[in-house]
Parts: C-alpha cells; sequence; structure tokens
C-alpha cells in the first residue's frame, strides 16, 4: 500500500526521495508525489501515475534543490486515483505539509468542524483533513508543530504512518505511526524516513522502527526524540541493524522481481532450514518451539489465521499439522475470523502466517486471539514486522525481501517453515516413526537442489503460456496437498495476467465446474505419483472426455497422464508431504511467463498491494 519517504540532512533531498520512491514501487501505489523546501518555500509537484510520470513532471514543474523533503506512492482509499487527491498534501496555509498511509476512520466528522471553521478542501483525501487538523490546532493553541500533531492524533480514530513538516521550522519532521510502517534511518547528521528500510540502506545501517501509537521529532543535526502519542513518555529509541543488502532489493539481471524470486527460491528454502535442519544428528532445533514446546504438546487444535497467499501456505499446513503430528488444525481467514466471535479455547494454539508482518486484518485477528487469552505464534519473513512484534513467540521465513506484489518464494518458505515445525512436533509427540521422520528430514534437505531441477521445466512452460495465453478462463485442479497448490496456482494467473482462474479439489470438479469444460478451457491438473494418483487420473479421463485442454504437473517419468495430457510438465520426485515445494514451481512460471506475454506489469500488477495495511 501507500509507501513513504522523508530526508532531512546535508544532501540534496531529491535524488533520495526519487529512488526512495522507486524502490517502494514493489508496494502497489496509482499516484505519486514529492514535497521539498527549496531555503524559502515549499515546492510541491504530484501526478497520478508512476513515479517515472512523477520525475517527468516533477523536473519541468519545480525545482528540485533543497536538503528536506517527504516524497508518497499513493494507494487510493478515500478519493480516486487523480492528481489533487495525490500526496503531497498541503495545509490551508500552506505552510504545512504532509504524506500519510492509512485510513483515518472519522475524517468525516473532523472535516464537518474544520468546515465549520472556514476551512476548505481541494482533495477527497482524509490525509487533508487530517494536516488542516494539524493547522487548526496549532493556531488554536499557538503550539508547536510536534505538539499539535500530538493533539491531532489523539482526536483521530483510524491507522496512519505520517510525515509532516512545516515551512516555518525547516529544521524538523515530525513523524508517528498507528498501524502502519515506519522506519527512521539515522545516518551521520542525517535522516532518513521510509515505509521499509529499502530506500535508505545504501545510505546507513542504522535503523529505528517506531511502535504503534509513537511519533518522532525528528532535527537535523540533532538526535530523533521519540514520545508515546498518548500520554507524551518518552521513549528510549531501540536502534536496530539493518541485515538486508542492496543486491536482494535489486533486480540482479531479471527482467522482474518476481522472475528473480522464483529462481531464487532453491536458496530460500535452505536459508529457511539453515542452522535448524541438522541432519547429521537428526533433530529440529527452532527456538521459537523448543521454547513453547509445552504449549504445542498441549495443543487441543491449532488455528491458522492468514490471507492470500499464506492462507494457501496455511491449507498445506493443515494436511501436514494433522498427518504427521495428529493435531487437529483449523484455517481460518483473518478477515473473517476477527469478526466471527469464533471459539477460543486456552489449549488453542494460533499461528499467524505473513509475509509483511503488516496485514491489517491478520495483526487484527492476532489480537482478537491474544485477547481470548490464546497463545499465538507468527510465522513471517520481514524482521521486526508489526506482526512479528505483536506475536508471542514465532520463526522467521529467512527468505530474503521479496519485492515482486506476486508472493512465490514467501509461499515455500512459509510452507518449509511449516513443515519443520509440524516434524519437530509429531517427534515430541511419538506420533511418526523414528525411521519415517529421519525419511521426512532427508527428503527435505534435497527439496532445494529438488526445485532447482523443476525451474528447468521454465522454457517448455513458456512454450505452454504461449499457447493458452489468450485464453478467458483456467482451472486448476489438485487433491490432498495439491489441492492449495491448485488455488495458489490459479491466484497467481489472476493476479498478474487477469485471466479468470478457479482452483478446485479435483474430484469436486463433478460437482459444479466439470460443466465449464469444453475445447476452449484449459485445465491444470496436479498428478504427482504419491497422494492420490489414480484418483486424479480418473479426474484427467473425466476432462478428457469432455475435451478440455489438459495440463498436468506429474512426477518426472510418468507415462500414463502422457497419454492423457496435451501437455505435462515434470517435478522431481519426493515425499507427498513435500510436493508442493516442488509442483507449485511450474505454476509460478506459467503464470508469470502468461502476463509478460500480455505485457501486463508483472511486479505491480493493477490494484494490488503488497502489503495490504488497511481492511
Ligand atoms: C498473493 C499475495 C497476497 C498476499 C496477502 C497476504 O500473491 O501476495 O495474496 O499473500 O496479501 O500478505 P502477507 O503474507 O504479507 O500477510
Amino acid at each position: 500500500m501507500c509507501g513513504i519517504v522523508g530526508y532531512i540532512g546535508h544532501r540534496e533531498a531529491y535524488p533520495i526521495i526519487l529512488k526512495g520512491l522507486k524502490r517502494l514501487e514493489y508496494r502497489g501505489y496509482d499516484s505519486a508525489g514529492i514535497a521539498l523546501y527549496d531555503g524559502n518555500d515549499i515546492k510541491l509537484s504530484k501526478t497520478k501515475g508512476k513515479v517515472a510520470d512523477l520525475e517527468e513532471r516533477l523536473e519541468k514543474e519545480i525545482s528540485t534543490k533543497g536538503s528536506l523533503g517527504i516524497g508518497h506512492t499513493r494507494w487510493a482509499t478515500h478519493g480516486v486515483p487523480n492528481d489533487v487527491n495525490s500526496h503531497p498534501h498541503f495545509s490551508n496555509s500552506g505552510n504545512l505539509v504532509i504524506i500519510h498511509n492509512g485510513i483515518i476512520e472519522n475524517y468525516d466528522s473532523l472535516k464537518k468542524e474544520l468546515l465549520k471553521r472556514g476551512y476548505i478542501f481541494n482533495s477527497d483525501t482524509d490525509t487533508e483533513v487530517l494536516i488542516n487538523l494539524i493547522e487548526d490546532v496549532m493556531k488554536q493553541d499557538g503550539i508547536k508543530l510536534g505538539k499539535a500533531v500530538q493533539v491531532a492524533l489523539n482526536q483521530v480514530v483510524g491507522a496512519y504512518a505520517i510525515a509532516v513538516f512545516d515551512k516555518n521550522k525547516p529544521n524538523e519532521i515530525v513523524v508517528a505511526r498507528l498501524g502502519s510502517p515506519l522506519a527512521i534511518g539515522i545516518g551521520d547528521d542525517e535522516f532518513f524516513i521510509a515505509s521499509d528500510a529499502s530506500p535508505f540502506i545504501e545510505y546507513t545501517k542504522n535503523a529505528i522502527y517506531l511502535e504503534d501509537e509513537e511519533m518522532a521529532i525528528i532535527r537535523r543535526d540533532k538526535e530523533v526524540n521519540i514520545r508515546k502519542i498518548k500520554d507524551d513518555s518518552l521513549v528510549d529509541p531501540y536502534m536496530q541493524e539493518l541485515q538486508i543488502n542492496l543486491e536482494q532489493i535489486e533486480k540482479g539481471g531479471y527482467d522482474h522481481f518476481m522472475l528473480k524470486e522464483i529462481f531464487e527460491q532453491p536458496r530460500a528454502i535452505l536459508d529457511t532450514f539453515r542452522g535448524r535442519l541438522l541432519i547429521d544428528k537428526a533433530i529440529i532445533k527452532m527456538a521459537g518451539i523448543e521454547d513453547n514446546m509445552k504449549k504445542f504438546l498441549n495443543a487441543d487444535r491449532i488455528i491458522i489465521v492468514a490471507c492470500g497467499t499464506s492462507w494457501h501456505a496455511g491449507l498445506v499446513a493443515e494436511y501436514i499439522f494433522e498427518d504427521l503430528a495428529r493435531i487437529p488444525v483449523e484455517v481460518e481467514y483473518a478477515s473473517e475470523f476477527r469478526y466471527r466471535n469464533p471459539v477460543i479455547k486456552e489449549n488453542d494454539v494460533v499461528i499467524a502466517i505473513s509475509q509483511s508482518g503488516e496485514t491489517a486484518d491478520t495483526l487484527a485477528a492476532i489480537k482478537l486471539a491474544k485477547s481470548k487469552g490464546a497463545f499465538v505464534f507468527g510465522v513471517c519473513n520481514v524482521v521486526g514486522s508489526s506482526i512479528a512484534r505483536e506475536t508471542d513467540a514465532g520463526a522467521y521465513t529467512h527468505a530474503g525481501p521479496e519485492i515482486g506484489v506476486a508472493s512465490t518464494k514467501a509461499f515455500t518458505t512459509q510452507i518449509t517453515v511449516l513443515t519443520l515445525i509440524a516434524l519437530r512436533l509429531a517427534r515430541a509427540k511419538g506420533t511418526i516413526s523414528s525411521s519415517d521422520y529421519r525419511h521426512h528430514l532427508i527428503e527435505l534437505e534435497l527439496i532445494p537442489e529438488k526445485v532447482e531441477k523443476a525451474l528447468k521445466s521454465d522454457a517448455y512452460v513458456k512454450t505452454i503460456a504461449a499457447i493458452y495465453k489468450d485464453v478467458k478462463n483456467f482451472l486448476y485442479l489438485g487433491r490432498g496437498y495439491n489441492f492449495p497448490v491448485a488455488l495458489e496456482g490459479a491466484l497467481k494467473l489472476k493476479e498478474i495476467s487477469y485471466i479468470h482462474a478457479e482452483g478446485y479439489p479435483a474430484a469436486e470438479m463433478k460437482h459444479g465446474p466439470i460443466a465449464l469444460i469444453d475445447e476452449n478451457m484449459p485445465i491444470v491438473v496436479i498428478a504427482t505419483k504419491k497422494g492420490h494418483y489414480e484418483k486424479v487420473v480418473s479426474n484427467i479421463q473425466e476432462i478428457k472426455s469432455r475435451k478440455g485442454k489438459i495440463i498436468g504437473i506429474v512426477t518426472e517419468g510418468d507415462y500414463s497422464v502422457r497419454e492423457l495430457a496435451d501437455h505435462v510438465i515434470e517435478v522431481p520426485d519426493t515425499l507427498e508431504s513435500l510436493s508442493p515445494l516442488l509442483t507449485t514451481i511450474p505454476l509460478q512460471l506459467l503464470s508469470y511467463h502468461i502476463a509478460v506475454m500480455l505485457e501486463k506489469n508483472v511486479d505491480q500488477p493493477r490494484n494490488l498491494a503488497k502489503s495490504v495495511t488497511v481492511e
């Protein structure tokens, strides 16, 4: 969702902010803008469209001079995407300027009050209401910007990460957060502000992540002063050393981040089990699990909460946990769970899965589960993210930054972490024999090289993409462990190519979707040898007799499906429980190539955001 960048220091702010906005493009946005203090006044340029459009326009419209500035990429919530609604927004006097990520829920009542007091509004945004509220507080109470931001935010209901400055006080920026991330990069006599650390990692490795309900007054050449918004108490900042490097957030020779991230999966999976899967000793070591083993062993059931692709990883985990550790599992959409008054018992363990660690619904589901006394375990990729901090314990996926909006390596590394947890619990509970356990560990260790092999299908998958790129509908079928993979394959295609696709359990096809099948319908069927192979082959026969076009995802050396299918894509053999880590690879590649052939914006598909920080 919206991206925030800011700079105050001794360098020119514009190139830092512009590059920073480009780095944040992955979050998803529809317009962009920058405000700079040129030593005299605030100069602002903004536009609907991409950062490249802004760059072209801004350099014609305003001077790029100045060592204080803020920039924004907007994902529309209040008001359509257009130039006027884009951020930054001025206050009525033109003295203050703001950028905002989030939603002010009570903006309507605040706006009515301000209208009564003579304020005028140019845009339809909640953000313009907030900056005028801050101005109004400053005027009425005769107080400085920092205090006015605090007073105004105490009247606000909603979520925000904001950065504001006053042209009469060009030596400070005020920032605040509630529910939307905000990082402050600490350099030598200079400070950077951003929604995540990617805009400033080449300048500093030191960052402070604001917590919810905190604000900071950042003074040029001085320190950062952090306070609680509610009671004004001072906060001792925790400076974190950043682990990411520039290479990880660049395309590294690939045409798109999504393709880079698909091909990174062997390494990402290896990083996920590095130091955790100790094959020589036949043990799995995960601090978050060991420290809370009692809670897991006493669990009557596990409730998994997540959204989107992470929810699909949760569905795969349901099979693994029930199969190996014999713990009942329920997998819930976080957005439904949070509003359902769910029954949560003392011995329930909740696992929240999230790549970004910022998904608003997942965060709310965690808070609800905690309020009902549940122990909540997080599986996140982004270190230090809100979900990682909100959960009682957790395990990081260590996939490295995922920039493409369509999740790929996050999915396979989430499954890897959840598999490790299930195996560890199965061993502790004695629900798996030691030979079976060892077999799983050995097979798991082989997964990175098998993913590498599965990636070799890339060129062939591309030829299949060329055949089907113009169809209007796709069907994806799978059974057992591979049913969630069918859902994930369909989601990937929808997201980046805008082709309608449905994922279904293969056997359910007879109860409805079979009516859709004719000679124009491509059906991707996951039919690996382990699992319900014969049953799936029967389903393929049913499709064949209705003339559907069959794309089979099969185990290496399979001949039966080859005889029936129009195309087969082979993946290496493995245990059924690990097969999603391989079968998902050709589905990612298929959606990628179709989207590229259709000339879609693969890394930033329309309407989508990388981290969904609003409901
Ligand atoms: C799909 C995708 C989304 C996310 C979902 C949850 O490719 O990226 O469906 O999976 O928005 O996001 P996280 O995992 O960050 O909570």
